[in-house]
């Protein structure tokens, strides 16, 4: 509507459209009711001003239909108004399944984006036209905020926890990226581009300057950090098996089930004791400081290319008893990760 208004953002993903219609509707009928109510309290003040000094009017004892008039009305308008939004928000709230991956980390005062296929940019955002974009935000330091006006999407990106937001750019071309919360003293430098091209040339853009893929630093960091020692593939291991446990349901020690998503990896990477797998001990050591947002969000990755044995999923860890008494483990000190709940 107000494509090319430059006060306005342009519409430039799959929601821009419904957002702005939404948007324009509330005012609308904010305006609407707005103007209304001055228009009539001017109107009224006039009409029924008083014209000489004994005049008294007649006393108003209520009316039902009024009543019911103003109460009903706005009722259906605002219900109208929750419903489209709800709408509106599960749309960003699902991500569609065949988004690609990338991940965000703000720090101040950059952001740092890293592809599934391993490209790590700065400030800068390459995806292609056309494709769903999940994109998992996190912070180093502080909140900051996630924001592409051009494609009406923003999620905080706050420190020691992973959220997503999602896209589908509609149009090639260059498009503003923002911090949008106060983060600091250059929190107005904080800022960057998105660049949207066409497909085929993105698969061009991907072929270049990486190193290796996410998962691939992830396995790397997997063995440096001698993960290995105590999550081995054949259950034997002092840990829970991680081959296949991405996205699946997990039972704890306390009878809950939670979904093995990238958020509750990286959380028993920093805070291991948070939620103990059902059959297996709290000697977990924390890793938190250890390994860099980066790095968590690549062991993430690595994790879930993990496929349980023959792409099959993996079994269920099997009554695994508890920790050997001579650990061959690396001795991290398990006391000091005691952010337990
Ligand atoms: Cu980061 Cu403001």
């Amino acid at each position: 509507m107000f494509r090319d208004f430059p006060l306005f953002p342009r519409q430039a993903s799959t929601m821009a459209g419904e957002v702005d219609a939404l948007f324009f509707v509330l005012v609308a009928i904010s305006l609407f009711f707005g103007v209304l109510v001055a228009a009539l309290v001017v109107f009224f003040s006039v009409k029924y001003r008083r014209r000489s000094e004994d005049e008294m009017p007649r006393a108003i004892h209520g009316s039902l239909p009024l009543e019911i008039a103003w109460t009903v009305i706005p009722l259906f308008i605002v219900l109208g108004i929750f419903i489209w939004s709800a709408r509106i928000y599960i749309d960003f709230y699902r991500v569609p399944t065949n988004a690609i991956d990338v991940y965000v980390v703000g720090k101040r005062w950059m952001w740092k984006a890293q592809h599934i296929t391993g490209q790590r940019e700065i400030n800068e955002l390459h995806v292609p036209v056309g494709t769903p974009v999940k994109v998992t935000v996190t912070s180093e330091d502080v909140i900051h905020s996630f924001y592409i006006p051009d494609f009406r999407v923003k999620k905080d990106a706050v420190p020691g926890r992973y959220a997503t937001l999602w896209f589908e750019a509609t149009k090639p071309g260059r498009y503003r990226l923002f911090c949008a919360e106060y983060c600091g003293t250059k929190h107005s430098e904080m800022k960057g581009w998105i660049t949207v091209m066409e497909p085929a040339a993105f698969q061009t853009w991907l072929q270049g300057g990486a190193t290796g893929s996410m998962a691939d630093e992830g396995k790397k960091l997997f063995e440096s950090m001698a993960c290995a020692t105590c999550h081995q593939p054949n259950s034997q291991g002092r840990g829970p098996v991680l081959e296949g446990v991405f996205g699946k349901p997990v039972r704890l020690a306390g009878g809950q089930t939670v979904t093995a998503d990238a958020e509750y990896i990286r959380e028993s990477i920093v805070h291991p004791t948070a939620k103990i797998v059902e059959g297996y001990q709290p000697i977990m050591p924390t890793f938190q400081g250890l390994i860099s947002e980066e790095g968590l969000s690549q062991l993430v990755a690595y994790i879930q290319s993990l496929k349980g044995p023959g792409g099959a999923d993996a079994p269920q860890p099997a009554g695994a008893a508890a920790a050997p008494a001579a650990p061959a483990a690396p001795q991290h000190d398990a006391a000091q990760g005691g952010s337990s709940r």
